[in-house]
């Protein structure tokens, strides 16, 4: 699977056990969201352009690479996407973020949207679209579809867990989109949750349940 990276680092995959665990409280899922978040961030960031510059430091001049290229966006699938933004914005500060609000119906399965709020210029930027679940894929197509409405043309999904059904359904829908997930599970169950997973991921981060 060309564009899909399961990130197998040692750190993630300590964190994930926790976070999966059905005796873990909402602050420390929450917790744990942010800093697999974080982790994720670092290797989905990998291959940004960089340029060199020159920095004088107190001795000597150094040849440095600094950011160069596409400025970037974060855009989280409400709500549990929210989750995941902050490690992110703490490790990329000038990152703009647009909102994109959608739910499942409960029947069908079906992304249903709510809300979107993008910045302006999202078209420029290099867009990171992070919701913790990939089931279906129907959120995660919903929203990729509507940014691409918007010109988006350079868009990364980091999701924390996905599965068979929805790695396949976005590579149908969006084969241009890198994909970056701790743990690809096993299959979906009659609800359409994951199975393992973790259950709720916007009930566990709120505490709605
Ligand atoms: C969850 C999750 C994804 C979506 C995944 O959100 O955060 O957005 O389901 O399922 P899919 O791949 O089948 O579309 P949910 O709709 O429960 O809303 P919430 O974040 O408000 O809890
Ligand atoms: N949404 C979730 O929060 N969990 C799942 O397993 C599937 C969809």
């Amino acid at each position: 699977m060309a564009n899909v990276h399961v990130l197998d680092h040692p750190l993630i995959q300590h964190k994930l056990a926790i976070l999966r665990n059905k005796n873990t409280s909402v602050k420390e899922f929450r917790e744990l969201i942010s800093e697999i978040s974080g982790l994720m961030c670092y290797e989905a960031t990998r291959n940004l352009a960089t340029q060199e510059v020159d920095v004088e430091t107190p001795v000597a001049t150094a040849k440095c690479r600094m950011l160069a290229g596409k400025k970037l966006a974060i855009v989280p699938i409400l709500r549990a996407g929210l989750g995941m933004v902050d490690s992110m914005v703490d490790l990329i500060p000038s990152a703009k973020i647009g909102h994109i609000g959608l739910y499942r119906d409960p029947a069908t399965h079906k992304p249903v949207e709510y809300y979107c709020k993008l910045p302006d210029d999202i078209a420029n930027r290099q867009v990171y679209v992070v919701d913790p679940m990939l089931a279906t894929g129907g959120s995660a197509i919903a929203a990729i579809d509507f940014l691409k409405e918007h010109g988006c043309r350079n868009i990364i999904m980091m999701n924390v867990i996905g599965c068979p059904e929805g790695v396949k359904a976005m590579q149908e829908a969006h084969p241009d989109v890198e994909m970056y997930l701790a743990a690809v599970d096993e299959k979906l169950n009659e609800n359409a949750y994951i199975v393992p997973g973790l259950g709720d991921a916007g009930d566990r981060i709120f505490g709605t349940k």
